[in-house]
């Protein structure tokens, strides 16, 4: 029926009205005059050519505004077509969980998920549809700014994270008021800018394509997900948003996506600064023709009538596109529900119930990289004073990029959390004294040093940091140095000179809570690495799932090696974890088989607490070399202080199946290597023979 409806509508519309679809404008009411406001837009609206609202970074309009422009698109455009409003709900709207990077590190799932369902509800009681996320672009140099907004450096783990994100935002059934369309973005390798640099050419082997940078989609594409963002770049000689290779034949007829694809923000229009069309025109044809449905932001598209109506370009070209927007708009339900009602009382609730699982989430995501003599948890019968102190410690605006909507004012800054929750007797200190027991120094990278268009060429701490910690550990007390990062950074000259080194990423409004809940031992932390940490910028890109080469012991520089300060997948705890007695119940696989892998672990430190248990394996032999590990697998557990459990996986052939000359999945006789760890450089090994 939807599909009927659909053709219906087609047959009603004209070229221009058509084309109105395609067409999505920015209205945003407080910036300056070249931007368009409310009021600018009603007459396109009414007029039908205006198919999409978009609002970046602050909901500057207001949910009446929102409902204005709905109600002339609604009953006074001559079809009465919907709108839908887009706003980009990366990690949050009005409560910012932390940024996506960190949101990786809990590799939870289900916290993920969780975090999108509740970011997703407060976006759509404020009128938002649509978001643009998630993004899983995989990216192994930390220099780039977006890094931050990634899963990580893993196909399998974007994969798994942007998959849960998608079931968060968009839920079991896109018509519930209050579930938002998801979009998959930036078909695709958008994260591989040379040098690290935004927007910049990349260039990927079709194999790496494939083998990398594809499946974190695919499995977006699994999860349901409606709508796709092209990138910017220019991928080995054609920009994406003009890729027909990409999106046309890739994305629409082989992996048969029936969502809508939308560009990035005046990618259509940009496809002449790249020099891969002479103007806007031909730009525009090259878009449609590519497989971009819907322009954002610029108005190429809007001229292309001319060319449909000689029949230059064909009319069913126009009408799949139009098609695939219409089908997303039924399936939000916005023929039948265009309006959004204030819910105060909702509002309130699920706001409530944000706050909570934001400062799970963010305690969750921090990842205890050092604890010499086990300074951490903070002991509150032994200490009496803890100092405060650093460039971050009365920091609130620790968001991240896309703080949507949310307050920094509402932010519990670190100093400000460590107070609310200390113990009886303990002070907290916002300076230095001789009765300082313990430092807790707050560092990081503001805000504005990450994020879109915010690429650095080093990743030290930025200004003087490191030489602050330098001198903060001359005081002879211990120092425990909390970082707020919003990419990897090299941490090679902060390691020596700390007992205590804890990243906490942006970990978004409840940061202060969230930090003192680790600190004080409240919650455990848990959270593992998802992209290896360098030593140094000059090792980039160093990830942990390499080739071998043929010289694996001289491939590293004469004045460094080549292996991370830490490795993918690594954290530690307040407790400890051994791993003991790996087994495996065959030791042979063959096409259709599944092994069984378990390992026992053991809770042997003083603290109950949560532990990953990574999967790996290596392909020892193929007829394409292989990476000398790939995550396969991962469990997130909780043993008590003492506690033994077996954990068990599951390896299937399936698994294990490389791609061949033709890209196909082939299992492929050999010996295969699996490993069973808590990260991606320790582990107990076993070997099975694929045959
Ligand atoms: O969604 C974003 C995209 O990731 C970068 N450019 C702008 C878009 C809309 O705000």
């Amino acid at each position: 029926p939807m599909d009927q409806q659909v053709q219906e509508l087609l047959a009603q519309m004209t070229v221009e009205e058509k084309l109105g679809q395609l067409s999505q404008r920015h209205v945003n009411n407080a910036t300056a005059e070249s931007e368009l406001r409310v009021e600018d837009v009603l007459e396109d609206i009414r007029a039908g050519r205006v198919g999409s609202v978009l609002n970046q970074f602050n909901h500057f309009f207001t949910l009446e505004e929102r409902n204005l422009m709905q109600k002339v698109a609604v009953e006074e455009s001559r079809l009465g077509i919907p709108i839908i409003f887009a706003h980009d709900v990366i990690h949050g709207y009005e409560t910012a969980f932390p940024i996506n990077l960190a949101q990786s590190c809990t590799w939870s799932e289900e916290m993920v998920e969780k975090a999108a369902q509740l970011a997703g509800k407060e976006a759509a009681m404020a009128g938002v549809d649509w978001t643009f996320a998630p993004m899983v672009d995989i990216s192994r140099d930390p220099r780039w700014g977006r890094i931050s907004e990634c899963f990580g450096e893993d196909p399998f783990l974007n994969g798994r994270f942007g998959a849960a994100t998608v079931r968060g935002f968009q839920g079991q059934d896109l018509a519930d008021p209050y579930t938002i369309a998801a979009c998959m973005k930036h078909f695709v390798g958008y994260g591989a800018g040379l040098g690290g640099r935004d927007y910049q050419e990349v260039e990927i082997s079709d194999r790496t394509l494939n083998e990398i940078y594809l499946p974190p989609f695919k499995a977006c594409l699994d999860a349901g997900v409606v709508t796709a963002m092209s990138g910017f770049q220019d991928i080995n000689g054609h920009p994406a948003t003009g890729n027909q290779r990409l999106f046309r034949n890739l994305l629409k007829e082989q992996w048969a996506f029936d969502g809508f694809v939308v560009s990035d923000w005046e990618a259509v229009a940009q496809l002449a600064t790249h020099g891969y069309a002479k103007d806007s025109t031909v730009a525009a044809e090259k878009a449609l023709t590519a497989g971009i449905d819907m322009e954002m932001k610029t108005l190429c598209y809007r001229d292309l009538g001319e060319a449909f109506k000689r029949g230059a370009l064909s009319e069913e070209l126009l009408d799949e596109a139009v098609g695939r927007i219409l089908k997303v708009k039924l399936q939000l339900g916005l023929f039948d529900q265009p309006f959004v009602e204030e819910q105060p009382e909702n509002k309130k609730s699920v706001h409530q119930e944000a706050q909570v699982v934001a400062r799970q989430m963010a305690a969750a995501s921090m990842v205890l990289l050092q604890n010499k003599q086990g300074i951490l948890p903070l002991q509150q019968d032994q200490l009496r004073q803890i100092a405060v102190v650093g460039p971050f410690a009365k920091e609130q605006n620790l968001m991240g990029w896309w703080k949507s909507v949310a307050d920094p004012e509402a932010v519990t800054s670190p100093l400000e959390g460590m107070r609310r929750n200390a113990p009886q007797g303990v002070i907290i200190s916002d300076r230095l004294t001789a009765t300082t027991d313990v430092i807790i120094l707050c560092v990081g990278e503001e805000w504005t040093t990450f994020g879109e268009a915010h690429s650095r060429s080093d990743i030290k701490l930025p200004g003087q940091q490191e030489e602050l910690i330098r001198q903060m550990s001359q005081y002879g007390k211990p120092v425990i140095t909390v970082v707020f990062n919003g990419r990897p950074l090299d941490l090679s000259g902060v390691l020596p000179h700390t007992d205590g080194l804890l990243l906490a990423w942006h970990p978004g409004t409840t940061a202060g809570d969230a930090l003192s809940d680790v600190l004080w031992g409240k919650y455990n932390p848990a959270g593992k690495l998802t992209t290896s940490f360098p030593k140094s910028v000059g090792q980039l890109p160093v990830y942990y799932n390499h080739k071998n080469s043929g010289r694996p012991t001289q491939n590293n520089y004469i004045d460094e090696d080549a292996d991370p300060l830490f490795p993918f997948g690594f954290g530690l705890s307040y407790t400890s974890f051994d791993y003991a007695n790996l087994k495996i119940d065959q030791t042979t696989l063959s096409e259709g088989e599944t092994i069984n892998i378990s390992v026992e672990v053991h809770n042997t430190g003083a603290y109950d607490g949560h532990e990953v248990v990574q999967l790996y394996s290596r392909n020892m032999v193929g007829s394409t070399t292989r990476p000398v590990k790939e995550l396969k697998d991962f469990k997130r557990i909780f043993l008590k202080a003492g506690e033994k459990r077996l954990v068990k996986f599951s390896l299937s052939a399936e698994d294990i199946k490389v791609l061949n000359e033709r890209f196909e999945a082939v299992l492929e006789a050999g010996l295969l290597k699996v490993w069973l760890g808590p990260n991606s450089a320790e582990g107990l090994e076993a070997t099975v023979r694929i045959q």
